[in-house]
């Protein structure tokens, strides 16, 4: 791959150790991919989150006096002093590693937004952005409803790439690898971002690496509902990017899709495939012991919507109710009253973490319910119950699903 004078100069070790390490990621890449260059971006996000693997390559960085030259968002991790007033069982040695990757991404000069969902508030893209972008609903948005150019980033590339200011050009940021692969004609009810999840789902799941084109939607979908496709389909599967004609901003039409080409698969999407995901992904009915919102984030106008369920009514004893959502969110939902009415009725909205962090422990051999396939399928509880929001409201309140 060729590289610019300034950029020998970083591999050299010029610019410190830190930038070097970084630029040396970006370049293996970019062999490994055959890139010809790199290429100027404009932000990144690295979606790494609390655990021993992000911890190294932060600190390796933020040791060797490496910064962020372009904007670069934080993915969750966990407050981890709200966590420990609230369960007094996280393990000290994953707090520690929690707080030292907070203190690494702080040195390196990060947006520390810790929200995964950067594009709506914290760090947003606009059309035709050449950007670093990790984190499963983050990569796909970006590519798709902002018409922003980014690959499937890690959190390591991703962060490497923001510190340089460059990522390697291959991929999705060449125009022929943003063809279409696959086609789905979708037939099943999308009333919601619930459905859009289980599409999402069921989609990545057949195209695993493809880029789909979806058509037979009949309205332009939410921004929660693009999220949660997004989300879905970047975790069962590995889509970084999709068409929906006339809604996403690539491509109004099937055949600009395919770049003229054919799909290489089809399948027509009802609402049988739709109740089948969600039926593999449930693992039991009956009494639950909590609910966890917000995977990904719950956004301001679904904060909204919970504490609108939820007025006047009171989260039955012995059920846990957790809203996940971006500082950004739970500030303005801090400041309308939402926070209030969700404590005021036994639930918690918090800010900064994930389903997937080790602050959950508490809930390992319990019973949880979700409306995310994704929080289902990483599950750090012992089993599943699967729903629509109102249905998990209304589980919490009585105590059981079904
Ligand atoms: Fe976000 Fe964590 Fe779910 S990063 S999408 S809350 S697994």
């Amino acid at each position: 791959m060729y590289l610019s004078k300034e950029d020998e100069g970083i591999l050299k070790g010029k610019s410190g150790i830190g930038t070097q390490k970084a630029l040396e990621l970006l370049a293996a890449i970019g062999d490994a991919y055959d890139a010809r260059r790199m290429v100027p971006i404009t932000r990144a996000h690295a979606a790494a989150s609390g655990q021993e693997g992000d911890l190294y390559f932060a600190e390796l960085l933020a040791n060797g006096g490496a910064r962020c030259r372009v904007p670069t968002s934080t993915n969750p991790v966990y407050d981890i002093g709200y966590f420990h007033r609230m369960f007094s069982n996280i393990p000290k040695d994953e707090a520690s590693v929690a707080q030292k990757v907070v203190e690494a991404y702080r040195r390196l000069g990060a947006i520390l937004s810790w929200s995964c969902v950067p594009y709506l508030n914290e760090n947003i893209p606009l059309y035709g952005e050449v950007v670093s972008f990790s984190e499963s609903s983050a990569t796909p948005y970006v590519n798709s409803v902002i018409g922003a150019h980014t690959n499937r980033e890690a959190a390591q590339s991703a962060l490497a790439a923001g510190v340089i200011g460059k990522t390697p050009e291959y991929g999705l940021l060449l125009e022929e690898n943003r063809k279409a692969t696959h086609l789905f004609e979708v037939e099943a009810t999308l009333s919601d971002e619930f459905d859009y999840s289980l599409l999402g789902y069921y989609v990545g799941k057949i195209v695993a690496y493809g880029i789909p084109v979806l058509t037979g939607i009949d309205r332009r979908p939410s921004t929660e509902e693009f999220i949660n496709f997004c989300a879905m389909s970047n975790t069962s599967g590995a889509v970084s990017m999709f068409y929906m004609p006339e809604y996403t901003m690539e491509a109004s039409s099937m055949d600009e899709a395919f770049h003229g080409d054919v799909p290489k698969e089809r399948a027509v999407v009802t609402d049988v495939e739709l109740k089948e995901v969600r039926e593999e992904l449930q693992t039991t009915a009956g009494e639950i012991d909590f609910v966890q919102l917000g995977c990904p984030h719950y956004t301001l106008k679904q904060v909204a919507e919970v504490a609108g369920l939820l007025d006047g009514k009171r989260i039955h004893d012995g059920v846990a109710f957790w809203v996940c959502t971006s500082a950004t969110a739970k500030l303005l939902a801090d400041r309308i009253g939402y926070s209030s009415q969700i404590e005021k009725a036994g639930g918690h909205l918090v800010a900064d973490t994930c389903i997937d962090e080790p602050c959950w422990i508490a809930y390992k051999q319990k019973v949880g319910m979700t409306d995310s396939p994704k929080c289902a399928y990483y599950r750090r509880f012992k089993e599943v119950v699967v729903g629509r929001l109102e249905d998990c409201v209304n589980a919490a309140v009585k105590g059981r699903w079904g």
